[in-house]
């Protein structure tokens, strides 16, 4: 096994939930306290996984097909940049990673537990996020958000935005569920506050996680 230097973090929510902004102020929060921090997002992240995101985003697939595909562009990712970023010690802050394929693939989709926990032990394997902000918020709420942003940047629904509310339910309890059986892992952050609030939250578990070790 590989030493692991670096410290790896991750950031999920349901669409909507207004996580993307945060993603972008930790890591320049993180540079700002001298760390070399690495930032991908998923899927994408490789030249491979940002042609795959394509696919996944615009084109009708199967439930099946769209796992294993996401499966893909992340263990491309995992082997030739966050891997390579640990190992030096960097931090790696990943716009989404795993938990997303069981919320979206196993809640959203109905892809079985059991094919989800084979693909990760192939894909991931120990290379697991030691801390999870998890942006949670009410779907009435994210579907407002998501709309306000379409309008905004005059974007057209992707095809995982065109699903519809029991999808984001089915999703959203899945990300519970995560939450509930890793809460040392997964913090829970409720997106309806003020950004200022999110942002102190989030600053007091990354500088207690920068203090570890
Ligand atoms: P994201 O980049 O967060 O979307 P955006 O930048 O438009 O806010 O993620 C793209 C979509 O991919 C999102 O709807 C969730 C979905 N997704 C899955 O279904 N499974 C996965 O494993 C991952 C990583 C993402």
């Amino acid at each position: 096994m590989t030493q692991q230097l670096g410290r790896f973090i991750s950031f999920e929510g349901i669409d909507g939930a207004g996580k993307s902004t945060h993603v972008a102020w930790c890591v320049d929060w993180l540079k700002a306290q001298g760390v070399k921090v690495v930032a991908v997002r998923e899927p994408g992240g490789t030249p491979m996984g940002e042609q795959l995101r394509s696919v996944l985003l615009a084109e009708p697939m199967s439930a099946l097909a769209e796992t294993l595909i996401m499966f893909a562009a992340r263990h491309q990712l995992l082997e030739t940049v966050i891997r390579p970023a640990l190992n030096r010690g960097d931090w790696v802050v990943s716009d989404r990673f795993v938990d997303a394929s069981f919320a979206y693939q196993g809640g959203g989709r109905h892809i079985a537990q059991a094919t989800l926990i084979w693909l990760k032990n192939q894909c991931v394997g120990a290379t697991m996020p030691e801390c999870t902000f998890w942006f949670d918020v009410a779907l009435s709420t994210a579907e407002h958000r998501r709309k306000v942003a379409r309008t905004e940047n005059a974007n057209i629904a992707d095809r995982f935005e065109q699903e519809n509310h029991d999808f984001f339910a089915r999703v959203r309890e899945g990300y519970r569920q995560i939450y509930l059986q890793e809460p040392q892992r997964v913090h829970c952050i409720d997106s309806t506050q003020t950004i200022d609030d999110i942002r102190a939250q989030l600053t007091m578990r990354l500088s207690a996680l920068m203090k570890q070790k």
